[in-house]
């Protein structure tokens, strides 16, 4: 297999990995209508706020190309584009890349109802029709060179953040450095830095994206510039994403990495950020108020408390279709509150005799099925605990008073 890949679209033709099948089993399922992109978000069955987005907008393209034209005028045709996007928009809550990705795709199509020329209804519809499927596609191609400019804006955040070592470095441990001239200084001799670690949440791949992804997209670029020591996941309780998705694609990828549980990273940062040299956390983001406070997977704000008390970075990738300018703090934000059996029960392969059976997979209780729960899936991380907001646009600059300011790198949105 080439490179990971949650979606795999050809005009017509839209197919999506099934994700509660992983690690064990890569099975797509085709996807064809608005009812199966909805059932396909809300299972889970892919995930992740930019992928969420795309398989809805395709969804919606690959009714639109299968419509035949002349039954109905450009008028209903809107009408019809506003109703399904309408539906897809009560899939998942939190994420606002979905939200977004509809306002785009019904201006779109609004656009090229008005500026349509036929006076002919058929090639009226036909234009519209086409400028639906060619902007879904657009949110598709864009988010891959979202994701790698995330990546290499975040690897050099990072980068900035450490001082050369001029101290002489043990041969045992020269393959924990690397030597590169300090930035902005080209053509001064070079100087060694230590390698840093990561840990990150949850997923935010090529799984959660249409590739690259966009918190595990700045450790792919670490490591793809050799500035990457080590990175550390958390299994992301309880949907375990961390251990059923990013261990996956850590390992896929050849990235030194090691999973922990979420209750283990306050300990990893206690024993393990000087030898190490842990520097951050990274995670990403399924909303960025106008404030800079972030919803992301549940989990996510005790990390960035835990990061802040240990002196690790806390950073947000966050293409520019996760922020919600129009929320103007995390308290705004509306949580998806998902269902008992996530934290009562769990799915996987069958063991035996320490081998896994990819073949045979079962469901299995692990807490008293009469235990009430309480599942928000998201929480929200306030803009104080955050060291930087990395987009496709470069680092969220900060205002005098030292607060995020979008206005930068989204005048468009402000
Ligand atoms: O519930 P999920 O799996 O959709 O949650 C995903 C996350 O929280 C991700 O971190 C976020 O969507 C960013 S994906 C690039």
């Amino acid at each position: 297999m080439a490179g990971l890949e949650a979606i795999k679209y050809e005009r017509g033709k839209l197919e999506v990995l099934d994700q509660l099948r992983l690690p064990h089993e890569f099975v797509y399922d085709k996807v064809s209508t608005c009812e199966e992109a909805f059932d396909c978000i809300k299972a889970m069955r892919v995930r992740g706020a930019p992928a969420i987005a795309i398989v809805a907008a395709l969804a919606l393209a690959v009714e639109l190309f299968d419509k035949k034209d002349g039954a109905y005028s450009k008028e209903e045709l809107i009408r019809f584009i506003d109703s399904r996007l309408d539906y897809l928009q009560g899939s998942r809550p939190t994420a606002v890349d979905l939200s977004n990705a509809i306002k785009l795709l019904k201006g779109k199509s609004r656009g090229a109802a008005s500026v349509s020329t036929s006076s002919e209804p058929i090639a009226a519809c036909t234009e519209v029709r086409q400028a639906y499927i060619e902007a879904a596609e657009k949110i598709l191609d864009d988010d891959l060179s979202t994701n790698l400019a995330i990546g290499r804006y975040g690897a050099e955040y990072l980068r900035r953040q450490h001082s050369p070592v001029d101290a002489p470095i043990d041969e045992a441990d020269q393959l924990r450095y690397y030597t590169t001239s300090p930035p902005g200084t080209q053509g001064l001799p070079p100087r060694t830095y230590r390698k840093l670690s990561v840990l990150t949440h949850c997923n935010t791949g090529s799984l959660a994206t249409s590739g690259h992804g966009t918190a595990l997209g700045i450790i792919r670029s670490l490591h793809k510039m050799n500035y990457l020591d080590h990175a550390f996941c958390t299994e992301t309780r309880p949907y375990n994403q961390g251990s059923r998705l990013t261990a996956f694609e850590l390992v896929y990828e050849k990235i030194p990495a090691t999973l922990i549980t979420d209750s283990m990273a306050g300990a990893l940062f206690a024993r393990k950020k000087a030898e190490m040299n842990i520097s951050a956390v990274i995670v990403g983001a399924d909303r960025v108020a106008r404030n800079g406070d972030t919803a992301n997977k549940i989990g996510t704000y005790s990390l960035a408390v835990l990061a802040k008390a240990h002196g690790v970075k806390f950073v947000v990738a966050a293409p520019t279709t996760s922020v919600d300018l129009e929320t103007v703090s995390g308290a705004h934000i509306k949580i998806e509150n998902r269902a008992k059996h996530e934290l009562t029960q769990i799915s996987g392969a069958i063991v035996e005799n320490g081998k896994v059976d990819t073949g045979r997979t079962a469901r299995v209780a692990i807490a008293d099925q009469r235990i009430d729960v309480w599942n928000p899936s998201f929480d929200v991380t306030p803009a104080e605990y955050i060291d930087a907001i990395i987009t496709e646009k470069g680092e969220v600059v900060r205002d005098s008073k030292g607060r995020f300011n979008f206005q930068a790198i989204m005048p468009e949105r402000w």
